[in-house]
């Protein structure tokens, strides 16, 4: 085993990703030093972090001998063992009590996936533009201005992945608050600012939501996702509860809080990188490529967990049947083997093979809508936006799975 000092703690503990941002310099060494790092973090289970683009690759493509269960993300030890003492019937999910796509394996992973997978096709997908464009308009809209001040992340960001996710999901327009609150308290779990003291009633809270949705959309189905989900039959039966409910809860949540990620960590890259905003400008047809760079560059979502399902060997070293592998998407984004200027951001790349959205079984159902709704936030930004600069401090999320800026304070002036 190659001894390479870093802090395994700096690779999962939420607070050090609030504080220190994605901790980049440590996963630069591992890739060049020991790309396949055993890691013990005190309170965490054991893992491989998986820091090259051709790990993270490989992993990703072969379910059979890496696979989605037990656990997904990193959770401390004792939260774990909480749950799996409340839940025992999952504990070949970690103790979590939901049945996800991304918690599945095949072949049960690929049925469930092709009950939604339709309402995901890039054809369907571009009957929503004209609707994501009126969303971008109303939002450029409220804060048209010169000199007008905003948290970007707060009242931008969030809004617009919500709005059309939404739609999607039949939620009403008043409810739009509540699922933005209860997915800022998921993904934001340790977060001062989101996390919230009875973190057992989530869940509850959030399936309580579901279910009335479910109910109405049974009585008076309509033409959104969640009619069809909820009216879904699998071998001739309606799906069961749990899985039901769980579709809903991974939808409504991975559907807007990774974008939201997204659009803040692509405004800091082009305040950080004024060429490529003056590129941008100068031709607003460049939103395409720079839609995969700010994907690329942000890489909202942190990690998957994958467990070994036999004795095999990666990037040389000899994985254990049942040893848990931690890919880490923001880092095989900055692969020195697949980028010659990693860390340099620019919105013409193309090709762009970044991983932000995962590679093989489970690459994101989303990642049209997620690449249409960006591209279009960055066409009405080229044109609507003549001026723009941070005004504040940029604040992470404390969070190792889903993260990004949960602050940014920005003056912009908006035709
Ligand atoms: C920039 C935005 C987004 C990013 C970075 C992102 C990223 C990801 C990643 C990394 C995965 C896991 C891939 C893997 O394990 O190999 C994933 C899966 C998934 N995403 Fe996204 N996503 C985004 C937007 C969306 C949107 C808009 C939706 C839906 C409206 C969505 C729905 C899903 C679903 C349902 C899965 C599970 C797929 C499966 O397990 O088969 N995502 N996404």
């Amino acid at each position: 085993m190659t001894d390479v000092a870093i802090d395994p703690l700096d690779l999962a503990l939420p607070e050090r990703y609030g504080e220190h941002g994605f901790p980049h310099d440590t996963w630069t060494r591992l890739r060049a030093e020991d790309p396949v790092h055993w890691c013990e973090p005190e309170g965490y289970r054991p893992f491989w972090a998986v820091t090259r683009h051709a790990d993270v690759k490989e992993i990703s493509s072969h379910p059979e001998r890496f696979s989605s269960r037990p656990r997904l993300t990193l959770t401390p030890k004792a939260v774990e063992d909480e749950m799996l003492a409340a839940f025992p019937d999952a504990a070949d999910q970690g103790g979590m009590p939901l049945r996800m796509l991304v918690t599945m394996d095949p072949p049960e992973h690929r049925e469930y996936r092709s009950l939604a997978g339709p309402y995901f096709r890039p054809r369907v997908i571009a009957n929503l533009e004209a609707r994501v464009e009126e969303i971008t308009d109303l939002l450029f809209d409220r804060y048209a201005g010169e000199g007008v001040e905003l948290d970007f992340v707060a009242d931008f960001a969030s809004w617009h992945p919500l709005k059309m996710l939404c739609e999607i999901l039949g939620v009403a327009t008043k409810d739009e608050g509540v699922i933005l609150r209860l997915t800022n308290e998921l993904f934001g779990a340790e977060d001062p600012e989101f996390g919230r003291e009875d973190r057992w009633n989530l869940l509850p809270e959030m399936f309580n939501f579901f279910f009335q949705l479910i109910e109405e959309k049974r009585a008076e189905p309509g033409e959104d996702l969640a009619s069809v989900l909820a009216n879904a039959e699998l071998n001739g039966e309606p799906l069961p509860h749990m899985e039901l409910l769980s579709y809903f809860v991974l939808i409504a949540t991975a559907g807007h809080d990774t974008t939201r990620n997204a659009l803040s960590g692509g405004m800091a890259a082009f305040l950080e990188h004024p060429d490529q905003l003056a590129a941008l400008r100068d031709d607003p047809s460049l939103a395409r490529t720079a839609a995969d760079e700010v994907v690329r560059w942000a890489s909202p979502v942190i990690h998957f967990i994958r467990t070994a399902t036999e004795d095999c060997v990666v990037g040389g070293k000899e994985i254990k049947a049942g040893d848990n592998l931690v890919l880490y998407y923001p880092s095989a984004n900055r692969d020195e083997t697949v980028w010659e200027d990693p860390f340099e951001f620019r919105i013409d790349r193309d090709p762009n093979p970044h991983l932000g959205f995962g590679v093989g079984e489970h690459y994101c159902l989303g990642a049209a809508l997620a690449k249409m709704e960006i591209r279009v936030f960055l066409e009405h930004f080229a044109h609507r936006v003549t001026d723009v600069e941070a005004i504040g401090p940029l604040v992470n999320t404390h969070a190792s799975f889903v993260g990004g800026l949960k602050h940014l304070p920005i003056r912009w002036t908006a035709t």
